[in-house]
């Protein structure tokens, strides 16, 4: 007979059965349900609402029964439904009657509020650990590549040259938002549930508080309705591993792009790329691809979560059971594409010869050439003329910027109708405009000089130094 069969005169109909039954994934929260449990059945003794050898009973049940489902000696079954119902079935089963005070003051509903939380903190550090690890992955690199000079773009036309760590560091900021974020979720899910039963609190002296010390929440949920309610923790780490996603997506898009013979701008290691079936020729940036496709399918348990929960009335509704296939999914999704990406990225080599021949096209040096120009006194409006026309000039002659001589620059200048410009182009022209020191020269505050680079890395050391102790507390 079902736990709650009571009142029924039929057994379900087998169609119902398989539709209702979660147990297929939510078993994966055995080890949670079980810690939540033995923390209800303490309380419980130590409050004197069951016998303190009765939940000593109970503890030391749920504590053989633990080590038997890791040791791949327990089936779960489908008609038990649910994760819940199956320990505490087969806790009775294993020491009778006693088991059966287990559920005194206490609903499916809280104890699966109970369960996932206690997994989402655990799978929040782990999700941390593995961003922390491509952190680390991000400064050493960077610290390898600080002078590297490549062409940087805005909409993907040559721009100005940077800095290759300069431009990785892009993706520290990024990644640390994300390590940042996840760390602000926890603190929304570090919230103790039990207690609230089905949704109006219990009749029995629960003592809430000594749960929440004994399972390591930093507090107890205020309203027992909104305890067995609220799934706004799951969208929100859903949300953040999205963010994770489009982050490590937007990165795979370079790396894919770099690793073109277009850019070859990257070469990856054989371990993190593929061949094709017909083209012997062909190595292919297929993990990059792969998560830039894996981004789409986050994005997506994200927006079940949002769609399922938006028309729910208060409190539990059974739609709710929906919650855990996408947050199982978005966070096996994201761990999965850090754990891959992390160190084809550390084993992935930087051709410096190619990108800075990269940068030496499309005129990268021109703003230099106008910032030349304004020190020697032309206001900026008139050097970005001066220097349009001198691109232009060279577009027709198949030149780059250093390769005029002083009269091709004084030429330029004269555009302008006034004489006194004439005398302001002199040889130290042709060290401003090298690409060395157009990037040396950036020297503001988060800027892509290298010395300001390896002050970046020095913070971002810093910053990962903070992280990792707060991770290990
Ligand atoms: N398996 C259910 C879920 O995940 C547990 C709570 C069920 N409660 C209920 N009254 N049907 O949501």
């Amino acid at each position: 007979m079902k736990l709650w069969g009571g009142r029924f005169q039929k057994n379900t109909d087998e169609l119902v059965e398989d539709f209702h039954s979660s147990i297929a994934f939510d078993q994966r929260l055995y080890l949670y349900d079980i810690k939540g449990s033995i923390a209800h059945a303490r309380m419980l003794g130590k409050q004197e609402i069951i016998k303190k050898e009765e939940a000593e009973q109970i503890i030391a049940g749920l504590e053989g029964l633990l080590q038997e489902i890791e040791e791949g000696k327990v089936e779960f079954s489908k008609g038990a439904e649910d994760i819940h119902m199956n320990i505490e079935a087969l806790l009775t089963a294993k020491i009778g009657e006693v088991g059966k005070k287990l559920h005194t003051g206490r609903s499916r509903n809280d104890q699966v509020a109970l369960d996932t939380r206690l997994f989402v903190k655990d799978e929040i550090k782990k999700t941390q650990d593995l961003v922390l690890k491509l952190l680390e992955t991000l400064v050493s690199t960077a610290e390898k590549e600080n002078a590297t000079v490549m062409p940087g773009f805005t909409h993907l036309q040559i721009a100005q040259p940077v800095t290759l760590g300069h431009h990785l560091l892009t993706y520290f900021e990024m990644f640390k938002r994300d390590f940042e974020r996840l760390e602000d979720c926890y603190k929304r899910v570090d919230v103790m549930p039990l207690g609230a039963g089905a949704l109006a609190g219990t009749t029995f002296p629960l003592d809430r508080a000594s749960v929440a010390v004994e399972l390591g929440f930093a507090q107890v949920s205020e309203n027992s309705m909104d305890s067995v309610s609220d799934r706004d923790y799951i969208i929100e780490l859903l949300s953040d591993l999205s963010m994770t996603m489009m982050h490590l997506s937007r990165f795979c898009e370079e790396i894919i792009l770099w690793a073109s013979q277009a850019f070859a701008f990257v070469e990856l290691d054989d371990a993190y790329s593929t061949g094709s079936s017909i083209m012997p020729q062909k190595k292919n940036p297929d993990v990059a691809e792969l998560i830039r496709g894996k981004t789409g399918r986050v994005y997506g348990d994200l927006m079940a979560m949002l769609t399922m929960m938006k028309g729910l009335p208060m409190a539990y509704n059974k739609d709710m059971q929906e919650d855990k296939e996408a947050l199982f999914d978005g966070l096996d999704t994201v761990q999965k594409c850090l754990l891959t990406f992390t160190p084809m990225l550390a084993t992935m080599t930087f051709k410096q010869e190619q990108m800075h021949q990269a940068a030496e096209q499309g005129f990268s040096n021109a703003t230099d050439l106008a910032d030349y120009l304004v020190k020697k006194g032309m206001s900026f409006r008139d050097a970005h003329n001066v220097v349009g026309h001198l691109v232009s000039y060279c577009l027709d002659c198949g030149k780059a910027l250093e390769h005029l001589n002083l009269e091709e620059f004084i030429q330029g200048c004269l555009i302008l109708d006034n004489k006194e410009y004439s005398e302001i182009m002199a040889e130290d022209v042709y060290e401003a405009l090298k690409l060395k020191n157009v990037v040396g020269r950036r020297l503001t505050y988060g800027g892509t000089a290298p010395t300001q680079v390896r002050e970046a890395i020095k913070r971002g050391k810093k910053a990962l130094e903070i992280f990792k102790k707060k991770l290990a507390d």
